[in-house]
């Protein structure tokens, strides 16, 4: 299993898992009594009372015998005291624990389930969206195949004809590697991990990215010209995909490149490396006619 249905799964799986406990929640509450109307509390708190009053005796007098006392003389040192209340009018107290979980509370608690359920999802979504790719395609090292057959298809004659690999999105391209010192201050000193292979021919291997760095659209090769024209807004770049004209502000963008012992060009296109627009430019363009 890779890792976003992994993490597909485990979203299914924490959406079930939160709402079956709010259908549990809902269900308890369903079964469980209501919450006892005021008239219901008034009656009860009345008979906790009486169930704790005591019989008055001739040297205990009762509560009420005290209080009634006390606001008979209050009356007389106060003025007339209230009329009584009735007590089925008055009003009780209700602790937390008598009342339960309110109608208010379970759906502040199940507002506040479902937005951790979203949170949890748009974490658990851009942990996949950001995870590296453990088996192959882009974002990894792509095995583009035997150098030599690749070589093989670069050259028709003197021209150069790109080759595109799709795993890496990459025009793979040759390069003379004498030209690394013929052309002082080019794009690609001190970067040869950038090329690969031509210890025998002096030929290596590049691999650009075939994505536009003006604005994304994807690059297509232009073989009258030698290079790489963009339909969108024009930028060029030459075969060695140096900028040339347009708005794009670098060279194409480009991957490390090794030859395993296998003899097979490894494009790591985890490693993307961006340089400057070229000043001293290893390859000649136009050499032909436009494609854009
Ligand atoms: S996207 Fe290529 S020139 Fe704008």
């Amino acid at each position: 299993m890779n890792p976003t249905t992994i993490f597909a799964v485990a979203l299914i799986a924490t959406g079930v898992l939160a709402l079956a406990g709010i259908l549990a929640v809902a269900v308890r509450r369903g079964n469980e009594p209501g919450p006892m109307t005021a008239a219901e509390l008034d009656r009860k708190a009345l008979e906790r009372d009486r169930s704790r009053r005591v019989e008055p005796t001739a040297e205990a007098p009762s509560a009420v015998a005290t209080l009634e006392r006390t606001e008979t003389e209050t009356e007389t040192e106060a003025g007339p005291a209230e009329p009584p209340v009735d007590p089925m009018l008055q009003r009780v107290e209700v602790s937390e624990n008598d009342y339960g979980v309110t109608r208010r509370q379970f759906f502040n608690r199940a507002l506040l389930a479902v937005w951790g359920l979203f949170l949890a999802q748009f974490g658990l979504f851009s942990l996949a969206f950001l995870w590296p790719k453990l088996k192959g395609g882009f974002g990894t090292k792509v095995n583009a195949g035997k150098l030599l057959d690749i070589k093989e298809q670069l050259f028709d004659g003197a021209t150069i004809v790109p080759l595109h690999n799709n795993p890496a999105q990459a025009w793979i391209v040759p390069f003379e590697l004498k030209l690394l010192e013929d052309v002082p201050g080019n794009s690609f000193e001190n970067l040869p991990f950038l090329i690969a292979g031509g210890e025998d021919d002096g030929i290596g291997i590049m691999a650009m990215w075939h994505r536009c760095v003006h604005l994304g659209c994807r690059v297509p090769e232009c073989v009258p010209s030698q290079g790489f024209e963009c339909p969108c807004h024009g930028s060029k770049y030459n075969i060695h995909g140096e900028y040339e004209a347009g708005p794009a502000p670098r060279n194409l963008d480009r991957f490390a490149v090794e030859v395993n012992d296998a003899g097979e060009l490894i494009i790591d296109t985890g490693n993307v490396v961006q340089t400057p627009r070229a000043k001293n430019k290893t390859a000649m363009y136009p050499q032909g006619p436009f494609c854009v």
